[in-house]
């Protein structure tokens, strides 16, 4: 078996698409969808970041502003910030991007955005409702991974699906999104005794540990749907993902290659996100 490749870019544009004419249909009731981007310090990653979530916002109709700040910005100041963005009414989506400078707590931080404004995701009440099935955001990187098991026209109910990793911004919440789809979830992590035989198991399979080859073909079961959220190098530094691409293509149904995956699926769900908040705010 080859794996047929989702493609995280065809997808991501035929989101857009879908974004921008809901943007355009906002601002023709009087509404522009905003979001706020705050950067401290000049982690060189996060600039990237930043700059590639500014401009998706400008390429589909949305206001964005970018905040950056040097890195001895003290909390109590990027606080205060949070509060006037909070009251802004041209701003919708707030997104302080992470890590922070280590003399701030970043989960504060979080805590001090709005949950209407929380287009991250990461706020704990984003996170109680995601756990319960209220209504609320999404973090984005899972949030992608079930838009492409959509894409595909996957029917989880039933199916077993392993996470690998348990952080809050992907392991924790792709588990109770697969939960919620009715499938039964086994989480993995660092301190799980036999992973092979747990992903063996698997029809669906989410590797978002930050580790090369954590995935290897003799881990998956035929046929088996494989989601690779890693963002690695290899020893040539070519980007790569968690998974063995070449091997597992051999044995999965699907799988989504690094770069051009899950990736880009992450910014376009904070536009979603971020669609929604401001449709929310104009319904309100
Ligand atoms: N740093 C790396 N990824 C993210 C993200 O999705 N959101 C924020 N706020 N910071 C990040």
């Amino acid at each position: 078996m080859t794996a047929e490749l989702i493609d995280g870019n065809a997808l991501s544009k035929q989101l857009r698409q879908d974004v921008a004419a809901r943007a355009a249909a906002l601002r023709a009731r009087g509404t522009t969808p905003g979001l706020a981007v705050v950067l401290v310090g000049d982690n060189p990653a996060s600039q990237v970041y930043v700059r590639n979530k500014v401009k998706a916002c400008e390429d589909s109709g949305l206001h964005s502003v970018l905040e950056k700040y040097n890195a001895d910005l003290s909390e109590a100041d990027l606080l205060a910030r949070v509060d006037a963005l909070n009251h802004d009414p041209a701003i919708h989506g707030i997104l302080v991007q992470l890590p922070l400078p280590a003399h701030i707590d970043a989960q504060k931080v979080i805590e001090a955005i709005s949950p209407a404004k929380d287009v991250d995701g990461f706020h704990i009440a984003s996170a109680g409702a995601l756990m319960t099935g209220a209504p609320g955001f999404w973090p984005c990187t899972p949030y992608g991974c079930m838009k492409m098991l959509e894409s595909i026209g996957y029917d989880l109910r039933g199916k077993h699906a392993v996470v690998i990793g348990r952080s809050n911004i992907v392991g924790k919440p792709m588990a109770l999104m697969l939960l919620q789809k009715n499938a039964t979830v086994t989480i993995c992590h660092s301190g799980t005794k036999d992973l092979k035989a747990m992903t063996l198991q698997a029809d669906v399979i989410v590797a978002a540990v930050g580790k090369r080859n954590v995935l290897t073909a003799d881990m998956v079961k035929p046929g088996a749907v494989v989601l690779d959220v890693g963002m690695n190098r290899d020893d040539a530094g070519k980007l790569c993902g968690d998974v063995d691409f070449d091997g597992v293509k051999a044995v999965a149904s699907h799988l989504t290659p690094v770069p051009g995956g899950v990736g880009p699926m992450t910014i376009t769900m904070l536009l979603v996100n971020t669609m929604e908040a401001a449709e929310r705010s104009a319904s309100s």
